[in-house]
């Protein structure tokens, strides 16, 4: 996917994805007040969106590498609650080390090309006692499957999506300990995994 030219036409392209697949990771969110989170990959801000909106709390910073995406997030926010929209990949995290209570990834590891490095720039900017949360296509079901041998040949941004035992094991070699693993099928198409983790 290019999200450079999507990045107009991705809300509304998306909305029905967006709203189920968010929806299955902001239901298990809880945070404090205080905490400082970061969205890595935070595409046109749905996230942020559908967090605050249901009365999430906490201070939210956002990244994602496609300028295009940004602009947008930061012109649908204006007047709204402050959220720090920053242009940044998730290979090169523009924060210092132990910086934030939580990391989100919500549908975007499988643009990772190096998934081992972002998952140890991610542990470098949680706190000792963060939790990092994952959200992205499971290969375990066989339409996600077929979607990414499909993607795989057919789109130059794309990756790779994974399967639950998979990224488990990129969690566990990366120094993450799991909490939780969950799957769900949000459409005859669409099949998600969501994982909560914190560091070994
Ligand atoms: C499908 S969108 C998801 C956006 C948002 N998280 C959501 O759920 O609506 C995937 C996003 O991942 C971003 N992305 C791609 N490669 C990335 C990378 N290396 N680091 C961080 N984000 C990346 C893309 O620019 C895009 O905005």
């Amino acid at each position: 996917m290019n999200f450079k030219i999507l990045a107009s036409s991705y809300d509304r392209r998306w909305k029905g994805y967006t709203d189920r697949s968010l929806g299955f990771l902001v239901e298990r969110l809880r945070f404090g007040a205080g905490e400082k989170i970061l969205d890595v990959g935070c595409g046109t801000g749905n996230f942020e969106s559908k967090w605050l909106s249901r009365g999430g709390t906490g201070s939210v910073t956002a990244v994602d590498p496609c300028v295009e995406m940004i602009e947008i997030a930061r012109r649908k926010w204006v007047g709204k609650d402050p959220v720090d929209w920053q242009v940044a990949g998730v290979q090169a995290l523009p924060f210092p080390d132990e910086m934030f209570d939580a990391v989100i990834s919500a549908n975007s590891f499988h643009y990772y090309k190096g998934p081992e490095q972002a998952l140890a720039e991610i542990r470098r900017v949680l706190k000792p006692k963060g939790v990092f949360w994952l959200l992205d296509w499971c290969r375990d079901f066989w339409t996600m499957k077929a979607l990414d041998l499909f993607l795989g040949v057919a789109a130059k941004d794309y990756h790779r999506c994974y399967s639950q035992s998979e990224i488990q094991n990129l969690l566990g070699e990366a120094s993450f300990a799991v909490e939780s693993v969950e799957t769900r099928k949000i459409s005859p198409l669409w099949g998600l995994v969501c994982v909560k983790g914190g560091k070994a």
